[in-house]
């Protein structure tokens, strides 16, 4: 196991569209994988994407820690999670803007809007199906990891006024923002 260097906004690894993987049980998928939550551990994330340890191909780890999870059936804490090769579908027209940071944008946050409730497949290490339907903050970070696998970064989703709620994570706290944490369906 190993801790991996993140990549940080401005390398282009992060703006490419990332390729299938190809065996998702071979021992180096696994490995890769492994290595990413010992990663995620050590920097207390809740996502990451392989794009941003320097591997173009589409995979993601995440979880929903409690104290993020909205409490709505599809929103409750969940624990270490691998999507590999993901399929993402938005389920229906509500959106919602919630707070995001990334690890390859350490020290800020903003307020993106995503959709509320989606559906989500792949597989595991395994090969065995992982599909999961989510809303508010598991919906977002599922968003968010799925989109380093095409090259998009948070900032790249805000527009316009959004840009009000953007800022260092240490400022914005010191501010009092409201809700800070708490995605808040529009
Ligand atoms: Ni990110």
């Amino acid at each position: 196991m190993a801790i991996l260097k993140i990549a940080r906004m401005g390398h282009p690894v992060l703006l490419q569209t990332a390729a299938p993987v190809a065996d998702p049980t071979a021992p180096e998928i696994r490995k890769l994988v492994a290595d990413m939550f010992e990663t995620l551990d050590d920097i207390q994330g809740a996502g990451l994407a392989a794009p941003q340890v320097h591997v173009p191909l589409r995979l993601f780890i995440f979880r929903v820690r409690a104290e993020r999870s909205g409490g709505d059936k599809d929103d409750r804490p969940i624990g270490n999670t691998v999507v590999i090769n993901p399929v993402l579908s938005f389920l229906g027209e509500e959106r919602q803007i919630g707070w995001e940071g990334c690890l390859s944008i350490p020290g800020l946050r903003a307020a993106v809007p995503r959709a509320w409730r989606i559906r989500y497949e792949g597989v595991d290490t395994e090969g065995k199906p992982v599909v999961g339907e989510a809303t508010g903050a598991h919906a977002a970070i599922v968003q968010h990891e799925y989109d380093h696998l095409d090259g998009i970064l948070y900032p790249m989703r805000m527009v316009g006024k959004d840009f009000v709620n953007f800022g260092f994570t240490e400022d914005l706290a010191k501010a009092g923002v409201p809700e800070f944490r708490r995605a808040a369906p529009l």
